[in-house]
């Protein structure tokens, strides 16, 4: 292997514990404790990891950590309900509410209504909006997680060709955007894209979000590229026993890690990083809010 490991979960710590350390500031300084409120709706079981880690970690740096845990038949108007009194709120800076909700659910609507200042997810239009021209907005966790490990190995990005494999609202897209803001030639790839491999050995930096286990092989790499693996991928493993599974992501990481310059591992890549940069948003939205 020659790659370097990007160290997610290390790089994660440090981001958590400057948070903390501006969160004493905070409180001793201004009386002020920020508050992340997260909401769940039904009992996935993935989004009930998450949501546990996510209070855990809220708590470790000092934050109020709030939780609504909502059944799997509820209604639209009363899951509104809960978000406008969030929104009401003084003490929640931030406002979480876990996806994908349910079929019945409007998304869409649902993420509308939260108030695009203490929407630490990013996902509201005002805040799509405000980043893609570029102003001050709340950018969405895992994107931003992955500049920063960017911005960390590289120093400047600029002119660098940045290809992203994926197109989602919450990675993709927003993951294109803060490329081309660090002056990037940024391609979006898809499941569409014509000669995938190709266009992914032009990129310099290519970062994976699909969610397809180990779709992208080593020989898709340029040698020398940075390799930026989003994907968290649930696979049998029936060598560790009966029901056990193992994490990959949407990198073959052995063959890929031959040959880039850098690579995310899966887990402990940008995994550790899309807490920390809801954290670091929580404290964002509070300091704003606050003048
Ligand atoms: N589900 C998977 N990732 C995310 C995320 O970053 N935010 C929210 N709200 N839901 C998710």
């Amino acid at each position: 292997m020659s790659a370097q490991v990007i160290d997610g979960k290390a790089f994660a710590a440090k981001v958590r514990a400057q948070v903390a350390t501006e969160v004493g500031k905070l409180a001793t300084e201004h009386d002020l404790v920020p508050g992340l409120a997260v909401v769940l709706v039904g009992e996935d079981p993935a989004s009930q990891v998450y949501v546990r880690s996510k209070g855990k970690m809220t708590v470790e740096v000092g934050m109020k950590s709030v939780e609504h845990r909502l059944d799997d038949d509820t209604t639209e108007a009363a899951l509104l309900d809960v978000i406008k009194s969030l929104n009401e709120d003084p003490t929640i800076h931030g406002i979480l509410v876990q996806l994908p909700l349910p079929k019945h659910l409007n998304e869409d609507l649902v993420i509308g209504s939260i108030d695009p200042a203490k929407d630490v997810d990013g996902f509201h239009i005002s805040n799509v909006g405000l980043l893609g021209t570029g102003q001050k907005s709340m950018v969405p966790c895992t994107p931003l997680g992955c500049l920063m490990m960017l911005r960390d190995h590289h120093g400047s990005l600029s002119g660098m060709d940045a290809v992203v494999i994926g197109r989602s609202n919450i990675v993709g897209k927003p993951m294109a955007q803060l490329l081309l803001g660090d002056s990037c030639t940024v391609t979006i790839a898809h499941s569409r894209t014509k000669d995938l491999p190709d266009v992914v050995r032009r990129a310099d930096i290519v970062v994976a979000a699909v969610g397809r286990p180990e779709m992208v092989p080593g020989d898709w790499i340029k040698p020398g590229a940075t390799v930026i693996d989003v994907g968290i991928n649930r696979l049998d493993a029936p060598e560790k026993g009966e029901g056990k599974t193992r994490l990959v992501g949407d990198v073959h990481y052995e063959s890929a890690a031959a040959v880039a310059g850098a690579i995310t591992p899966v887990p402990g890549g940008v995994g550790p990083m899309t807490i920390a940069c809801l954290l670091a948003n929580t404290l964002t939205a509070c300091c704003r809010a606050n003048g």
